[in-house]
């Protein structure tokens, strides 16, 4: 049902530019999701968010050096206002949202089992932007639903149902509507 990847060609999952529930770990190892979308892909193995400073996902990625992008299909629609709230650490986003947790393949951060797809990344830079961290992370591997993959090992965006634009803070999400070839 999952195709594992080990190195940096899990990145093909993000070819396109879903909606993303980023999972961290907290000092106390409980797991915490956070909702993000300000995402690009900088180059065949590196990803950059940029995540509000005052924000758990933040503080976890500095301290441990680690992330995993998950990405949701549709169908989590409503769990992602329950995943996007701040908890205090003892709480975890994903057990309030009824998500089930997946071991990690190379980091030590799980990543939520409903989903279409799971990107590891290791922490690579941090640069500074007012309000928010711009974190460049170093993919490390994934997985991804069977049915999900192209016969190029990337994600589909029609199979999958996943998110290519959001309207925040309204919560409105949009599916990709159609390709034209140029
Ligand atoms: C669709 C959507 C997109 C969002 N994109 C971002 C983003 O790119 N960067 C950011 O810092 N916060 C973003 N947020 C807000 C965070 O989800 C919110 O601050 C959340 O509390 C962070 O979780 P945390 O405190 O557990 O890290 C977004 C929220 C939603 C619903």
């Amino acid at each position: 049902m999952f195709k594992n990847v080990e190195g940096p060609e899990a990145i093909r999952f993000l070819s396109t530019k879903p909606t993303m529930i980023i999972t961290t770990l907290h000092e106390n190892a409980k797991v915490n999701a956070g909702v993000f979308g300000a995402y690009t892909n900088l180059s065949r193995q590196h990803v950059g968010i940029a995540v509000y400073t005052e924000s758990d996902t933040n503080r976890n990625i500095l301290r441990d050096k680690e992330f995993t992008i998950n990405i949701p299909s549709a169908d989590l629609v409503k769990k992602i206002k329950i995943l996007a709230e701040n908890l205090p650490p003892g709480i975890s986003e994903v057990e309030k949202a009824g998500l089930t947790l997946k071991d990690p393949l190379t980091n030590k951060v799980p990543s939520i089992a409903e989903c279409a797809a799971a990107v590891e990344c290791r922490l690579d830079k941090v640069v500074p932007v007012s309000s928010h961290d711009f974190f460049i992370g170093e993919v490390t591997g994934g997985w991804i639903k069977q049915d999900f993959v192209t016969d190029k090992g990337r994600l589909d965006v029609f199979k999958s149902r996943v998110f290519k634009d959001f309207c925040y803070p309204e919560p409105y999400y949009v599916l990709a509507g159609e390709i034209i070839e140029g």
